[in-house]
């Protein structure tokens, strides 16, 4: 049924979802100059997307310009995601008109990238969110699916399959501890950041992105404070009141409104009894236990 989860190398799965994954690891080649954005469902993928495209096509695109790309596309129309729908009819998509280097996003677990991406020199990003805040964020989002696929969707039901691992992606300690390591162990080419940082001190994190991607920031352009123009237009009060994200949809008919809720950190107080989350910091206690990874 469209609910089932298939576990495909230690992930889980919708069937359809799955179908991509296989395809996109059959015939995506990556480009040495490609850059992948990679989350965990609902860690602020459509901000970081939005940042990133900003901060790649900064001389293409002035990010005051009112014709600005972004002003009028939600982020995720901009550049494809790695799977599933563009992968769905088990064929190479056409991506040759896309400019270099090329952008991408995916919630491929590490373990599943396509090979070409393992073996090529291409640059992840890897964007973490505080576990509590993802459930949240998550358990929100079905939600506003419940008539279409998942059932009856309590806080509670979601919670313990969450907690057991089975959420879209999950277990979401596999699929954080999988970039973690290898952020430890290839730091040219995989960058690690979390929601949190990004949130606290986004100029530095920001530049930071650009340094890691090879296209930091002249002096000039901190003179014009191009940091905070882009960190402005793809601030969660400037997108989330754009009428694209308002109204508009993406191809797979979700609204883009959907991705947009509070943008906020620690908005699981509102909602986690006290012990949900002895139980969810128990699990991440252990799971993380010895990698220096911590929430
Ligand atoms: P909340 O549900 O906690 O508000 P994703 O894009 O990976 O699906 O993640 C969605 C989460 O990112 C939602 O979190 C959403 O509100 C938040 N978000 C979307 N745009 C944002 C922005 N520009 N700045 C900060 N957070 C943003």
């Amino acid at each position: 049924s469209a609910t089932t989860l298939y576990n495909y190398q230690g992930f889980w799965h919708h069937a359809r979802q799955l179908q991509g994954v296989l395809s996109c690891q059959k015939h995506f080649q990556a480009q040495d100059t490609d850059i992948l954005l990679v989350t965990t469902p609902k860690s602020g993928t459509t901000w970081l997307k939005a940042i990133l495209f900003s901060l790649l096509n900064r001389t293409r695109f002035q990010p005051t310009q009112d014709d600005h790309p972004l002003l009028s596309n939600n982020p995720h129309t901009l550049e494809p995601f790695l799977e599933p729908s563009l992968y769905l009819k088990d064929e190479n998509p056409d991506l040759s008109s896309f400019a270099s280097p090329r952008l991408f996003s995916t919630h491929l677990p590490y373990i599943s990238l396509p090979k070409s991406v393992q073996d090529s020199k291409c640059k992840l990003v890897y964007l973490c969110r505080n576990p509590k805040d993802i459930f949240i964020s998550f358990w929100a989002y079905t939600n506003k699916f419940r008539l279409q696929d998942v059932g009856t969707n309590s806080l509670e039901e979601v919670f313990k399959k969450f907690c057991e691992g089975v959420s879209l992606y999950g277990p979401f300690w596999d699929h954080m501890l999988g970039y973690w390591h290898e952020s430890l162990k290839n730091p040219e080419n995989v960058y690690f950041l979390t929601y949190e940082e990004m949130k606290e001190q986004p100029d530095l994190h920001l530049r930071k992105l650009a340094d890691f991607l090879g296209c930091p920031f002249s002096p000039k352009e901190v003179k014009e404070n191009m940091v905070d123009a882009i960190l402005k237009i793809c601030s969660f009060d400037n997108m989330s009141n754009l009428k694209v994200n308002k109204e508009g949809k993406l191809p797979s008919g979700i609204n883009n409104s959907a991705f947009f809720r509070k943008g906020e950190v620690g908005d699981w107080k509102n909602y986690l009894t006290t012990e949900m989350v002895e139980r969810l910091d128990k699990i991440c206690e252990e799971k993380l236990d010895g990698s220096g990874l911590k929430f």
